[in-house]
């Protein structure tokens, strides 16, 4: 479109809307030219725009003042309409083309972003499928309106846990993501690939593709979803439909959508080696400690309490996250040197000998030794050996004092001790859980407060309501 009344008006019109390419006269009033193609190619929403110099002029000077401008190309008057329009087609291919590249850079870019962000969140043992198909979509769809590169609408299709086909559309409204479920039943209708295969398309609205997305953009636009160019990944378990992009859409942008998809479905997959892996580690330990208790007392699920009042502890004390659960875990195995205590010992219905005692004392030792060395298990033969010491040094095996004693053991200590006094043994009945609250506040001459480090003993004094919870809720 012309504008006569000089720079001024050419440059606020440039702001207000998009432009392919800009043919400027030199002289004109307020700013001329020269002036008005710097300012253009210093904005960076136009540096891409393609300017041409129309200028009467043929002096050497007003050319190198263009190039200088940063203009592209030059047309002197009085000009021949058909070289005008030759060059002008020719530059608007240029922008298209260096347009193109942009979109790539674009791609690479955010695809490179996402990539670092997906593994530096990457959790195997907390990995939640759907939240990761937010991401992938927030990380494709348009926030604004300039990425064309980009599409507007992304719909979704995945099987739930009921293996029911679920389909989602997700929308972008002021850089927000909203996810909304679509009543569609159309999967039968996809020509899906077999399991373990994948396969992607993409067609634009004058060239529509095969019949089924016909028929599957005829269902859209019954619900109001219109669609003028489409880019697909399609699986057995998996679709993902990229809608209306600001452009034609071509085989590049469904390779990077599946390639968006394929780093996301490789987490997934080795999230769920992890977590197997995981399951039967958590499996083993717990089937470990069940063992050592066939002479030991029927106490229930003794074994799993233990586990959840050292979690509970070790939360109350700021302990990081990964050692609570690690402790929750391997606090089971406390008591595994037992397997080698006579059962004639554990079973004994009244007072030990001393001798009985320097025996059953043992199962700490014992304990650790079985445990062995393996680093996924060096907390739980810590725990073995050292929950009987005690703060005051009292304790054994070693009589470790303070805070040598590693910390899990004094967690366990009092752990062990609580749910000890809860339970009938051969040898002593079930105490409430106010009378088990007072002997190990305040002492019965066999517990003493002085056994438990001062911290640890505050932790249990402000949780001890949620030991009660714990060993109600875990009974038999
Ligand atoms: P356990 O019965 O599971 O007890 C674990 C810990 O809880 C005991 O460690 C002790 O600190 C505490 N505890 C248990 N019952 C009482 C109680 O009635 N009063 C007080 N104040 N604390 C109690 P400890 O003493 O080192 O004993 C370790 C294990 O040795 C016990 O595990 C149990 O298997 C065995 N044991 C200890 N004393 C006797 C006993 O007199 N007779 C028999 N048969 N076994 C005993
Ligand atoms: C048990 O109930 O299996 C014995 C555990 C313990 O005394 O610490
Ligand atoms: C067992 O000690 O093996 C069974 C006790 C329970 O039900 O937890
Ligand atoms: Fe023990």
């Amino acid at each position: 479109m012309p504008f006569d009344k000089g720079g001024r008006e050419a440059l606020e019109k440039i702001n207000e809307q998009k432009m392919d390419l800009v043919l400027l006269d030199v002289m004109m009033p307020e700013i001329n030219g020269f002036e008005v193609c710097r300012k253009i190619k210093a904005d960076e929403r136009h540096r891409n725009v393609p300017v041409v110099m129309i200028t009467a002029l043929r002096s050497k000077e007003d050319r190198i003042k263009g190039i200088e401008a940063g203009a592209e190309d030059f047309i002197s008057k009085p000009f021949d309409q058909g070289e005008v329009l030759a060059r002008v087609k020719m530059l608007l291919k240029m922008k298209d083309l260096n347009d193109r590249l942009n979109l790539a850079y674009n791609n690479i870019i955010s695809l490179t972003s996402f990539g670092e962000m997906i593994f530096k969140t990457f959790n195997p043992l907390n990995f939640d499928y759907m939240s990761k198909i937010d991401s992938i979509v927030n990380q494709i769809i348009r926030k604004t309106p300039d990425m064309i590169y980009k599409p507007q609408i992304v719909i979704v299709c995945t099987i739930d846990e009921k293996n029911k086909w679920q389909w989602y559309e997700y929308e972008s409204v002021f850089k927000d993501v909203n996810r909304t479920l679509l009543k569609l039943d159309f999967h039968h209708s996809l020509d899906l690939p077999s399991r373990g295969s994948s396969k992607i398309v993409f067609f634009n609205e004058n060239d529509p593709g095969k019949i089924e997305f016909q028929t599957f953009v005829k269902r859209l636009e019954t619900m109001s979803i219109m669609v003028s160019n489409m880019v697909g990944y399609l699986s057995s378990d998996l679709c993902i439909f990229a809608l209306n992009y600001g452009r034609d859409v071509t085989r590049y942008d469904a390779e990077v959508l599946n390639s968006i998809v394929m780093q996301s479905l490789f987490l997934k997959s080795l999230a769920s080696q992890v977590k197997e892996t995981e399951d039967a580690f958590a499996y083993t330990v717990h089937a470990l400690a069940r063992a050592a208790e066939v002479n030991d007392e029927d106490t229930g699920d003794h074994i799993i309490r233990v586990g959840e009042y050292c979690a509970l502890i070790a939360k109350q004390l700021g302990m990081p996250e990964k050692f609570i659960s690690i402790i929750r875990l391997q606090a089971q195995v406390h008591d595994v040197g037992k397997i080698h205590t006579p059962a004639a010992i554990l079973k004994k219905p009244g007072k030990l000998t001393p001798d009985e005692f320097e025996e059953m004392k043992k199962h700490t030792i014992y304990g650790a030794k079985i445990l062995g060395d393996h680093d996924r298990l060096t907390l739980a033969k810590s725990i073995a050996v050292s929950h009987h010491e005690r703060w005051d040094g009292s304790g054994y095996p070693y009589g470790l004092k303070g805070e040598h004693i590693p910390i899990e053991g004094r967690i366990l200590n009092i752990a062990d001790q609580y749910d000890a006094l809860r339970n009938p043994r051969v040898y002593k009945p079930a105490f409430d859980h106010r009378t088990t609250y007072n002997i190990i506040t305040e002492g019965d001459g066999r517990t003493m407060p002085e056994h438990f480090d001062p911290k640890i003993l505050d932790a249990f004094k402000d949780t001890h309501n949620q030991f009660e919870e714990i060993y109600e809720s875990h009974k038999d």
